[in-house]
């Protein structure tokens, strides 16, 4: 269950998440806040057991996604922090998520925007696609 403590702790997290992904990975022009998100993308100290961080399955060396071509190739899924517990989808490039529309249907009947395969992650709970999704990784119990 997310309470509100946990959604604006969460919140900071996804700020500072946000401003890493949104800006290139140039070393020295990283404003204090950017040094942080990054370094917390990059912690594999905030995994359950300390071996895996968020570029383990959005590795920028890959397209922000994860860095095993077989597994890629077919459209696979990636181990989690415990050994043998795997998730149930793919990881999409983390690259453009910032840039994703509030989940809505167009005049088209077209749905488009939010964050996640299947766009879950809508927007509506703090205001943006990339926010929402980051409700997701911290606690996601794999
Ligand atoms: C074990 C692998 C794994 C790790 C670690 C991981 N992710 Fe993901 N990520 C995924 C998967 C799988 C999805 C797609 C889930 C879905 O669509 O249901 C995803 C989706 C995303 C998306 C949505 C992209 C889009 O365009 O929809 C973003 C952004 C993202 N992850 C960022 C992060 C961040 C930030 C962290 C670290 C806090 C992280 N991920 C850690 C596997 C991972």
């Amino acid at each position: 269950m997310i309470n509100k403590k946990t959604l604006s702790i969460t919140g900071i997290i996804v700020v500072l998440l946000m401003v890493t992904l949104g800006t290139v990975m140039a070393q020295g022009d990283l404003t204090p806040e950017e040094q942080l998100g990054k370094s917390i993308f990059f912690d594999e100290n905030l995994s359950i057991n300390g071996n895996q961080s968020c570029a383990s399955c959005h590795d920028p060396a890959w397209g922000w996604t994860g860095p095993d071509s077989d597994t890629n190739a077919g459209g696979a899924v990636y181990e989690g922090s415990i050994a043998g517990r795997f998730g149930d989808r793919k990881p999409p490039s983390a690259a453009y998520a910032t840039l994703s529309p509030i989940f809505h249907m167009d005049k088209k009947g077209l749905f488009i925007g939010g964050n996640f395969w299947d766009g879950r992650a809508t927007g509506e709970v703090l205001g943006n696609p990339a926010a929402d999704q980051a409700l997701g990784p911290f606690l996601n119990s794999v």
